[in-house]
């Protein structure tokens, strides 16, 4: 009855009155290319990820690290058929809200589910304290009333509830609002945690970013070289309990890139002896300079990292990209003539490898 209610209630639009009132905020910044009923769009079945395995598994440890109540009642906020749930939590109810009925109805997490369209009706069809969990996994982009959304889960949260939003750089451009395709990855973050504060409802929000690792070799992007799909989550609680802390989260930290800066100095020093990467510490490979009348190059040859998995050539990319260069990353090479240790860009994974001499 009380969830009817919830139903029945009108919100004057917050999103609107941060649109009038914060000049930080353009008049069209929750606009969308394709403005059609959402539920048009997403009435076509996707039986797909959207992010490769790594990044999925990162999700599903996220999860097992943030959530730390025994027997949690979970909302999965714009679901879909997978609602990254770790065989390790044991929750008691679990909701899904989406658009796509039989995506939703196969979704073996989910205990109870509903059609809903929040950029209709950013008022949420449950009642006030409700849940334990709300997790948003790569949807937020999607919302075009993100401040009453945000405002509506703070409401149905029980008090210390965490509110958990996981996105990464994928989406589809026409339903994405022009704020977040306008945003690089690093001002998305600052949006999101603008979601989070506006109301003063939720404790400071934390961040996550967990980018940068290197691409399964199984995923069927892995030949463009390009790193793993970058997690970011930023999360936070509602105001009012003194549930137990939850930690903050560690496996971020098991992936050793880059090894401290003093042991990453003692491999550079020491390539004229091992000829091997210090980034990776696979052997380097000797690699005729091309000559031609523009390159710059005074040697005929020099060492260079072919190892497609090497982390300084899987950052690279997203290094590159954060400058405004996409589409181009760099291989580790050493000088052997003036013992320097360089770095040779590479726009794809083929590159340079017809002069590899060795
Ligand atoms: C990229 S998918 C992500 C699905 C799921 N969260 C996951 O992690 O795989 C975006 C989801 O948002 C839901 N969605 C998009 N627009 C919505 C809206 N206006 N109201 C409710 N759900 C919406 C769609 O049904 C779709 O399942």
């Amino acid at each position: 009855m009380e969830e009817l209610d919830a139903l029945n209630r009108t919100s004057d639009s917050l999103t609107e009155k941060v649109l009038s009132d914060d000049a930080l905020f353009t008049k069209d910044a929750f606009t969308r290319s394709d403005e059609s009923d959402d539920g048009i769009f997403y009435a076509t079945d996707r039986f797909v990820q959207h992010l490769d395995s790594l990044a999925l598994e990162t999700v599903e440890k996220l999860i097992a690290d943030l959530v730390i109540e025994e027997n949690p009642v979970i909302l999965d906020l714009m679901a879909s058929w997978d609602s990254h749930i770790p065989s390790s939590l044991r929750p008691e109810r679990v909701v899904g809200l989406g658009l796509n009925h039989s995506e939703l109805s196969k979704n073996p997490a989910l205990t109870e589910w509903c059609l809903h369209d929040l950029n209709k009706n950013p008022i949420l069809p449950f009642a006030n304290d409700t849940f334990d969990v709300v997790l948003n996994v790569v949807s937020v982009d999607y919302m075009t009333k993100p401040f009453d959304v945000f405002r509506e889960v703070n409401r149905i949260l029980k008090p210390g509830g965490l509110f958990l939003v996981v996105f990464s750089s994928r989406m589809f451009e026409q339903k994405a609002v022009k704020i977040w395709r306008r945003s690089s990855e690093e001002e998305r973050i600052i949006l999101v945690e603008e979601f989070f504060s506006r109301d003063g409802t939720f404790t400071r929000p934390q961040v996550f970013e967990s980018t940068g690792k290197p691409r399964p070799k199984d995923d069927k992007y892995a030949h463009l070289g390009i790193p793993s799909d970058p997690i970011y989550a930023v999360y936070a609680e509602k105001k009012g309990d003194k549930r137990q802390e939850r930690p903050r989260p560690t496996f971020a930290e098991a992936y050793q890139y880059p090894p401290d800066p003093e042991e990453l100095q003692r491999r550079k020093e020491a390539v004229k002896y091992t000829l091997r990467c210090p980034h990776c510490e696979q052997r380097l490979l000797k690699w005729e300079v091309p000559q031609n009348p523009f390159t710059q190059w005074d040697v005929d040859f020099m060492y260079v990292c072919f190892n497609d998995e090497c982390p300084y050539l899987v950052q690279g990319w997203e290094v590159m990209k954060q400058q405004g260069n996409s589409g181009i990353s760099y291989r580790f090479t050493y000088n052997s003539y003036r013992d320097q240790c360089l770095s040779v860009p590479v726009p794809n994974l083929q590159a340079l490898k017809e002069g590899i001499i060795d």
